[in-house]
């Protein structure tokens, strides 16, 4: 065995369960490279194409693992394990990093260590410092999920609620494609929000405490919009900007409601944001504010860690190695992996 390898725990971790590929190299829980390529050319079709995903994938996987190796200025033979995302995502995307892990894995003769895609977005914040102090409460929205999850440890979470239907991200992507904007529509919107005023009101789901439901927000906005643009059909074009500040209240105030009242239920003080969503500045801004009114510690992850990215996968595969918690080699992807 090399020195290096003997000296240190260094992992290759693989993400591919959507539409971005990427690689990272961890060293002792520490990110040496993050390379993400995002997937542009789902734009065209409104939303990700699941058939394309997996042959970009494909085509990028190798270029991205080399790039990640490089800017680490790692060997593969330093290696002490392969991690990759198991699921939940799409089955296609998916598989072309499983096999990939699999193959590298089995060549190099190391550990195998399959990741839960949503841990691996809580525990971004592990990726940079100050870590979360646990037990802390995380609100993981992205463009599949919307969950408020209590972290015991690094390896023991439980989800105290979830989205009945849409996620947040989902629903800042359907309303801003309602209004032309290009997909995926969530920066856009946020970018749009802050130069409007949130002058009007969009319905919220009545849902149970720790319950979500974005899917009403969509159809109460198609039909103001509808009913407005009889009356001027401009009036996207006039009033884009305070329809996207509008429609971004009502979700953050949606998500901010449940999470402070599981903070009172839970009596946790050390809240996060993670996911896609996470980098939302309309987001950012009320967790701060709401943490300063409350007396919360906040962690917000920088944008990198926020979006989908292996360094997060790695970063939990590290926690999984002092375990020794490694997967079999003839694991498969799992689409709807249960948390
Ligand atoms: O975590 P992520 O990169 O992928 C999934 O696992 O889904 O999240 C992607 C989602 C998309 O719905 C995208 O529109 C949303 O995150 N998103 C945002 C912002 N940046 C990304 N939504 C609101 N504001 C943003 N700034
Ligand atoms: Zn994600």
């Amino acid at each position: 065995m090399n020195q290096e390898k003997a000296d240190h725990i260094t992992i290759l971790a693989i993400e591919s369960s959507c539409d971005d590929t990427s690689a990272s190299v961890i060293r002792d829980g520490k990110v040496l490279s993050n390379i993400i390529s995002t997937q542009t050319a789902h734009a065209q079709y409104g939303g990700v194409v699941p058939e394309m995903a997996s042959r970009e994938h494909q085509i990028h996987i190798l270029p991205v693992v080399d790039t990640a190796l490089q800017e680490a200025q790692v060997r593969k033979s330093e290696l002490s394990a392969i991690a990759f995302t198991r699921g939940p995502g799409l089955l296609g995307s998916l598989i072309v990093g499983v096999n990939f892990a699999k193959s590298l894995a089995l060549s190099l003769d190391i550990p195998l260590i399959d990741v839960h895609h949503m841990h691996a977005h809580v525990l971004a914040h592990f990726a940079e410092t100050p870590h979360p102090e646990f037990p802390f409460l995380s609100l993981t929205v992205s463009g599949g999920h919307t969950q408020i999850i209590k972290v015991n440890s690094h390896t023991d979470m439980e989800i105290l609620g979830q989205t009945l239907d849409d996620a947040a991200g989902e629903a800042f992507d359907k309303t801003g494609k309602m209004l032309g904007l290009p997909y995926p529509a969530g920066p856009h919107v946020d970018r749009l929000a802050q130069e409007g005023e949130a002058i009007y009101e969009f319905s919220k789901a009545k849902v149970g405490p720790y319950e979500f439901s974005f899917s009403g927000l969509k159809t109460s906005v198609l039909y103001f919009l509808r009913k407005k643009m009889a009356d001027d059909p401009d009036f996207i074009k006039k009033e884009l900007s305070n329809i996207c500040a509008s429609a971004q209240k009502t979700i953050l105030d949606m998500l901010m409601d449940k999470l402070i009242y599981a903070s009172e239920q839970t009596g946790i003080k050390h809240v996060s944001i993670a996911g896609g969503v996470s980098a939302n500045s309309g987001l950012r801004k009320y967790l701060k504010d709401v943490s300063t009114e409350k007396g919360w510690t906040y962690y917000i992850p920088d944008f990198q860690y926020c979006r989908d990215n292996a360094a997060m996968i790695g970063i939990t595969a590290y926690y999984k190695y002092l375990n020794q918690d490694f997967c079999n080699h003839d694991v498969s992807a799992e689409a709807r992996l249960a948390f």
